[in-house]
């Protein structure tokens, strides 16, 4: 009796002892499961985190995007590639980062925000906006233009996230206002061959007291003058006077004695006297201090 009561707690504690063990190796399972599922996670995270642009989003960030109201992700290796081309093309007026300077900031723009596809952005690029100030862009490529996007859909990107916003910008906050003295430096070399401080621009601070009206106004003046063209014809003749009429049919001149000159637009070459054309051409030129600098300057000449 006693020798079978006591196999009988044995088998009993022994079972106990199996029980207590098996969870203990169920825990282990358990927890070598996560740690390998947490490990491939971190992984498979880290391994995607480059090419978040180009993938589509794994579908959690996918939704969340979603969920937030946002687009897809920008393009990153697009966007890089933009970068140079923003700021060489698009960064006089739109600011270095997009956030406007006498152009619009991009970053509220709808255009932007509704582009998809640079169906929006894309025929902005490709025609301007002439009247208000904006160039037309034909040499640059689609390729081109969809690097551009990207490029200001990342600055959208990272001005709704405040967190990297102050990582990156806490720089620019502080940026200093123009100096005159090196606006007047930049000016001689730039610009003297066809203004002068004392003749054509003696009074141009009276004329725009407000630094921003005068930098737009430098950056792309309007000329006061109608527009003139020449026109050559297959026998030989030109003639130069201000436009009457250009479209796609008809060209029409009005010469210095006022008389009024018609062809067919197809018969004859036609020449758009650009007389800004010199003026524009530095548009690529100028940094953001270059910019502040010639502006402090020409604030200087009243
Ligand atoms: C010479 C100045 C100038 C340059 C250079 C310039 N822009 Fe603009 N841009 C403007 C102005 C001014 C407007 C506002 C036009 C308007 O009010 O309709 C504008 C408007 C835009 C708009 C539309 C904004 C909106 O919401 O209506 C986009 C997009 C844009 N520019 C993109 C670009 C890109 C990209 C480049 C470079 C490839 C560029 N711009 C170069 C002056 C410029
Ligand atoms: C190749 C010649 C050329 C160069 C270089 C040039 N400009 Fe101009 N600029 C013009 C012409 C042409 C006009 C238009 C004048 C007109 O038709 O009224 C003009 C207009 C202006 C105006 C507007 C004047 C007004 O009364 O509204 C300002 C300001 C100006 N330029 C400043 C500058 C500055 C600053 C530079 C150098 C960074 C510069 N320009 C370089 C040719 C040039």
């Amino acid at each position: 009796m006693k020798s079978a009561k006591s196999a009988d707690a044995r088998r009993q504690g022994r079972k106990n002892h199996a029980n207590l063990f098996g969870e203990a190796l169920n825990t282990a399972a358990v927890l070598r499961v996560s740690l390998t599922c947490l490990i491939a996670g971190i992984f498979l995270l880290s391994a995607q985190e480059p090419d978040a642009g180009r993938q589509r989003p794994p579908a959690g960030r996918g939704s969340t995007r979603e969920f937030l109201g946002l687009g897809p992700a920008p393009d990153a290796a697009a966007a890089k590639k933009g970068e140079p081309l923003f700021k060489q093309n698009c960064a006089a007026c739109h600011g270095e980062t997009a956030r406007g300077a006498q152009g619009p900031n991009l970053l509220r723009s709808v255009v932007v925000l509704h582009d998809e596809k640079e169906n929006e952005i894309g025929p902005v690029i490709q025609n301007g906006r002439p009247q208000a100030g904006m160039p037309p862009f034909q040499q640059l490529s689609a390729d081109d233009i969809h690097n551009i996007s990207e490029y200001i859909k990342l600055q959208v990107e990272q001005a709704a996230n405040r967190g990297i916003y102050n990582q990156i910008y806490a720089g620019s906050r502080n940026a200093l206002r123009g100096d005159p003295n090196k606006g007047n430096e930049f000016f001689h070399a730039h610009c003297n061959g066809c203004h002068s401080p004392s003749g054509d621009l003696a009074k141009i601070a009276a004329k725009f007291p407000e630094a921003s009206l005068m930098q737009s106004r430098f950056l792309w003046p309007a000329s006061r003058d109608p527009a003139r063209a020449t026109v050559s014809t297959p026998s030989g003749e030109t003639v130069t006077g201000t436009i009457v009429k250009l479209d796609d049919f008809d060209v029409a001149l009005r010469d210095s004695n006022g008389d009024v000159h018609y062809w067919p637009r197809s018969q004859v070459n036609v020449n758009v006297v650009d007389n800004l054309q010199g003026h524009r051409a530095l548009l690529p030129l100028y940094t953001d201090a270059d910019i502040h600098n010639v502006t402090a300057y020409l604030e200087t000449l009243k």
